[in-house]
């Protein structure tokens, strides 16, 4: 298993790339199974999870070119298999994200349930209930879900309100409903800007999507899709991790290619902390930690247009290093602290109780043997052993593959002493 060896203390400076949305690039490409011509995705990560999609849009009978490293074209004119298998579905929850489409397009799908992952339960419930709303029948066989949709093979529109706000929930019914007969809204959607990228989509194939970015998402029906052209927005959760990259090794670096309106409140968090933030342009930010005092501030995670989950254990890092005390509270996922305890290897003074973290900063960190948990906890621990004094080495990297696209390359190109150990 790969690792990553850090020699921390040195600030970074330069300019740094943001590649596509990792988790908008997997709906859009689950999306492409909604109708038989082609669907053209451009900018998608060259991220190991992408490949997984990739790799199960194939085994379901699709076709999927790759003129360039980037650009996805997906013929799904031939899909002979119906079934998300569990080997694929544990190694990328998000696989779920077949289901809607199926049922959608062939009136039936088997999708394995994904079982337990690192960062808590995760059910699909929510999924699964918003299917029956649109009329199809759905029952569990031997850990899959199967749902069929009604006699006629198509669903019918229906009146859904999530209890819950999800986001890959929101996409699976808003991918459902575009095939179906009649009009679907669904109440307490996800606002998340993954969810209105794949709007876009949807609409660009002759989907009639409105309200994508609100809470109220409607979804007139259509027969039949129809192939597209689409480029997936940048990653915001790569743009922050760089933005705290900067900060905590008291660098200063351009990112571009990055969408700022999409992180407003992690800029705005990243200000309070002391941090220098600026918008260049629509697509630029340059951030500097560079002689700055780091003032500790709390957080709460919340859905969009809060501050992200995703950013959280990057935060944390960041937060060990400014001075007093913050709280972190998690509310979106339980179990999602595992971070903490490595980076208290380290050197960090945090206490953990409930879903709230309280880091005491600042503490100067040291490097350490330390083992990456889930993919946001590993990019956390990167930032943390860029900021430690001495060397890093951080175990199962293969998390932070699953979302960030070569991000040893790209720390390395500006400044960062990482090298990757197969
Ligand atoms: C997506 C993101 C992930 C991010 C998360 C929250 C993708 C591929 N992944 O995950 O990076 O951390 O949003 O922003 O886009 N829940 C239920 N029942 C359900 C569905 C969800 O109880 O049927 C709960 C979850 O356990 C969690 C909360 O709802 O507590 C939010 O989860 P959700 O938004 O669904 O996360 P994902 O879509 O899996």
């Amino acid at each position: 298993m790969d690792k990553f060896h850090i020699r921390g203390g040195r600030p970074l400076y330069g300019r740094v790339s943001v590649s596509g949305a990792k988790n908008a690039a997997l709906p859009c490409m689950a999306a492409a199974l909604l109708t038989a011509e082609t669907v053209t995705l451009h900018n998608v990560p060259y991220v190991r999870d992408c490949m997984t999609l990739r790799r199960l849009l194939e085994d379901l009978g699709a076709t999927v070119l790759t003129p360039e490293l980037r650009t996805h074209k997906i013929s799904a004119a031939h899909v002979e298999v119906l079934e998300a298998p569990y080997e694929l579905v544990k190694t990328m929850r998000a696989s779920v994200l077949v289901l809607g489409p199926l049922v959608a397009r062939f009136g039936r799908a088997r999708v394995s349930l994904p079982g337990g992952c690192a960062i808590g339960t995760r059910p699909i419930d929510l999924h699964l209930e918003g299917l029956k709303k649109l009329g199809a029948d759905v029952s569990l066989e031997a850990g899959y879900v199967v749902a069929r949709a009604p006699q006629s093979g198509r669903l019918r529109g229906a009146e859904i309100e999530f209890s819950k706000v999800t986001v890959t929930g929101t996409e699976n019914l808003m991918m459902a409903a575009t095939l179906a007969h009649g009009r679907t809204v669904l109440r307490n959607a996800a606002r998340e800007p993954e969810v209105v990228d794949l709007a876009e989509l949807l609409n660009r194939m002759g989907a009639r999507v409105r309200g994508a970015g609100t809470d109220t998402i409607e979804i007139e029906g259509v027969e039949s899709l129809t192939g597209a052209e689409h480029t997936i927005i940048p990653d915001r959760i790569e743009t922050g991790t760089f933005l705290i990259a900067a900060a905590i090794t008291r660098g200063e670096l351009e990112v571009k290619n990055c969408r700022p309106e999409h992180l407003a409140a992690v800029i705005d968090k990243l200000r309070a902390v002391g941090v220098e933030v600026e918008e260049i342009n629509q697509s630029t930010l340059c951030v500097s930690g560079k002689d700055r005092a780091f003032v500790a501030r709390d957080v709460v995670t919340e859905p969009y247009p809060c501050f992200p989950t995703d950013m959280q254990a990057q935060y944390m890092a960041l937060m060990t290093q400014a001075e007093g005390t913050a709280r972190i509270t998690e509310t979106i996922f339980e179990n999602r602290f595992m971070h903490a305890a490595e980076m208290m290897r380290m050197g960090a003074q945090i206490e953990i109780e409930g879903h709230t973290a309280i880091v005491h900063g600042p503490t100067p960190l040291m490097g350490a043997h330390v083992q990456a948990s889930d993919l946001r906890a590993s990019a956390s621990l990167v930032l943390a052993g860029l900021a430690a004094e001495g060397e890093t080495l951080i175990d199962r990297v293969y998390h932070i593959d699953r979302g960030y696209e070569k991000i040893e390359d790209k720390l390395r190109a500006v400044g960062a002493a990482i090298e990757r150990i197969r």
